[in-house]
């Protein structure tokens, strides 16, 4: 049996938060394996820096997110509320062109074995008609993550909130959100695995750099209220709005 050996930082669901991401490498900076659960630039104002950090550390293992399967086929935003398109349209154009070509080697879900420890890794997003894999959620909604997997640690991100939920022998982890958290909590979630036992960790750090870069977008002048509610979220630590069930989350302390 190979030991359990070496620091593993998990990170996941970054969403062009380089802020976040400079301060998750910052206090983690001795690990020895870095695992990427999926959704690296999209969705936040800071898309080129944040590709630049991820292409400088390259993760041992990327995993595909949704957002990052828009990286590589623009037409799944079409159907988005213009606002939407337009803060991605401004961010394709940041992008330099290797993170588009190493978006392509990202992997789907799967199992993998780091530092002797062995996990099943996915981005954590469910076919629509299956809810999301969130605290209290049915056995159902886990179960749909990871079919005919016996690995006992199950990672995932997506949801982007830190937790962590016990369930046929097998323990479902989210390391939460780098870049977006949504239980009112401002701050970067990630987590570490050290010789094999997990620990949820999270980071504060300076938001005035995300709110000046999104300030800056001239293709978001004609969108006032989007700016002012994307603005809002990321004051707030609820990425998608102050309403159930993240306030529910918030008043249980997740992150
Ligand atoms: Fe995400």
């Amino acid at each position: 049996m190979t030991s359990k050996q070496g620091k593993i930082l998990v990170i996941s669901d970054i969403h062009g938060n380089a802020e976040g991401l400079k301060a998750v490498l910052k206090s983690e900076s001795d690990y020895d394996f870095l695992v990427f659960l999926g959704d690296s630039v999209l969705s936040g104002p800071q898309p080129k820096e944040t590709a630049e950090i991820l292409l400088d550390v390259q993760p041992d293992i990327n995993i595909m997110g949704n957002h990052d399967e828009i990286l590589l086929d623009h037409v799944l935003i079409d159907k988005w509320p213009e606002d939407w398109r337009a803060y991605n349209r401004w961010a394709f154009k940041q992008i330099p062109s290797e993170i588009i070509e190493t978006t392509k080697t990202y992997s789907f879900s799967g199992k993998y074995e780091i530092g002797g420890v062995n996990f099943f890794l996915h981005h954590g997003q469910l076919n629509r008609s299956i809810p999301a894999a969130i605290p209290y959620a049915d056995a159902s909604s886990f179960e749909a993550i990871d079919p005919g997997n016996d690995s006992e640690l199950v990672l995932f991100g997506h949801n982007h909130i830190q937790f962590t939920h016990e369930l046929n022998g097998k323990t479902y982890i989210n390391p939460g959100s780098v870049g977006q958290p949504r239980c009112g909590r401002t701050h970067a979630c990630y987590a570490v695995f050290e010789d094999g036992k997990y620990i949820p960790r999270q980071v504060s750090y300076d938001q005035r750099p995300w709110i000046s870069a999104l300030d800056k977008i001239d293709e978001l002048k004609q969108y006032p209220k989007f700016v002012s509610w994307l603005k809002e979220g990321f004051l707030s630590g609820y990425g998608i709005g102050k309403r159930e069930p993240w306030t529910r989350f918030h008043a249980e302390g997740y992150f």
